[in-house]
């Protein structure tokens, strides 16, 4: 996977030379998107499977992003917060109106978004001081989370292989096991003031919550006035087959974070807050400006973004992940002999578990799967050693999936 090889290719060379080494890349060069193709500079066609870990909702160069940011590029780019654009109104209406009565800050990843949901959590417990007067700041996440790799979001990602070499951690942060309300009642003290976890764990394997967690959650929340932050970066955006996926379980949290497909592959972070929070973010009441980034907002980025939820819409792209998660679902599980152990998730957000331990399969680990299908020509993820994920643009066909599809199981089947 690693392209520190002997190499001729130009790209690769480069990279090799003048970057930081910090991903495995593989030795492949992408030179151009259509929908959900891609080609390799050697005019290799691959199939996009996986959106470039969900950024790419809508595919590549979809026609009306294109235009949007054509427009916008002949028209303004950047003009800093202290003026207002009608880009990053049009946007925040569209989370307003998909998702809850909130308002929205802008800025550029996920982790940005939930450093801001983070700081103004601590905002909030000092407003809202625990029964014997002490500030809240503390905050809950479980294990197998993730939710960046900032200073303030890295003690939140319940993975140690994210914080190894990185500490001394914030203080403040406990990780619990997902998926379990005891273990996070028992955690609270009284200087606890958020829980931050996210409706359907990406990174962890698209591990998925009881029925009764987050319902459960928002009331235990309620309970010890504590805020619910959501963690919309992977499944927000239609990916689930809600414009939310917290919507699945019929809650509303204090706050939801966005990254990856809001932007449509452009860099947008979102943090969106019931007034009661955002409040503590007011600079009328402040007098101050408490938190900020220069570029969050940029006209280009908040154009892309207002029309991914137009195209959502307008193309009903929700009931059609749902039907595709479907097709795929009916496919993988009629496969026998695989090593298919799970298939869980939900719309195009697909974790398949296999049995990387069985004599049975060729494969001991998911990232062979994962090369065999990309030598082929179909782009897919493994995480956690043994999920496979599933999560191509929103627009992919049946057709399209199927070609995937056929391409997975042959591999899984014969290798
Ligand atoms: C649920 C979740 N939150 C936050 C992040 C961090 O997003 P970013 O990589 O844009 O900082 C990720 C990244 O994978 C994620 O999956």
């Amino acid at each position: 996977m690693s392209s520190q090889t002997q190499t001729c290719n130009p790209t690769i060379a480069k990279h090799d030379q003048f970057m930081t080494i910090n991903f495995g890349r593989y030795p492949i060069v992408m030179e151009r998107g259509q929908g959900v193709r891609l080609w390799d500079d050697t005019g290799k066609q691959y199939l996009d499977m996986f959106s470039g870990f969900g950024a790419g909702i809508l595919g590549h160069c979809h026609p009306d992003l294109v235009q949007a940011v054509t427009e916008q590029a002949n028209k303004l780019w950047h003009v800093g917060n202290l003026l207002h654009t009608k880009p990053q109104t049009d946007l925040a209406e569209a989370i307003s109106k998909h998702g809850f009565d909130g308002r929205s800050f802008f800025c550029h990843t996920g982790a940005d978004a939930n450093e801001a949901a983070l700081k103004l959590a601590r905002l909030y417990g000092q407003a809202n001081p625990s029964a014997s007067g002490k500030g809240r700041y503390k905050v809950i996440s479980a294990t197998k989370s993730f939710h960046g790799r900032s200073f303030g979001t890295m003690p939140a990602t319940g993975q140690e292989k994210v914080r190894q070499g990185f500490g001394p951690m914030l203080p403040g942060y406990t990780n619990v096991p997902f998926n379990d309300l005891a273990a996070i009642e028992a955690a609270i003290d009284e200087e606890t003031v958020a829980v931050i976890v996210e409706p359907i764990q990406g990174e962890g394997g698209v591990n998925m919550p009881a029925d009764d967690y987050l319902p459960n959650l928002r009331a235990l929340c309620d309970k010890h006035d504590m805020l619910l932050i959501c963690d919309e970066v992977w499944t927000g955006c239609g990916r689930t087959g809600k414009y939310f996926a917290h919507q699945h379980w019929g809650i509303t949290p204090d706050m939801m974070t966005l990254a990856k497909g809001v932007g449509g592959g452009l860099a947008v972070g979102v943090m969106c807050a019931h007034e009661r929070v955002a409040k503590h973010f007011d600079y009328r009441t402040l007098g101050t400006v408490v938190h900020a980034t220069t570029l969050g907002g940029n006209c280009l980025a908040m154009a892309v973004a207002a029309k991914v939820f137009e195209v959502i819409e307008r193309d009903n792209l929700t009931d059609h992940a749902n039907a595709m998660n479907k097709h795929i679902v009916d496919r993988l599980s009629k496969l026998k002999n695989a090593g298919i152990t799970d298939i869980r998730g939900k719309g195009l957000f697909i974790g398949v578990e296999l049995d990387i331990a069985s004599s049975d399969t060729w494969y001991s680990n998911v990232s062979e799967v994962v090369n065999k299908c990309l030598d082929r020509g179909v782009l897919l993820n493994g995480t956690q050693n043994n999920v496979l994920r599933i999560a191509p643009p929103l627009c992919i066909t049946e057709a399209e999936l199927d070609e995937g599809l056929d391409v997975l199981q042959d591999v899984l089947l014969n290798q």
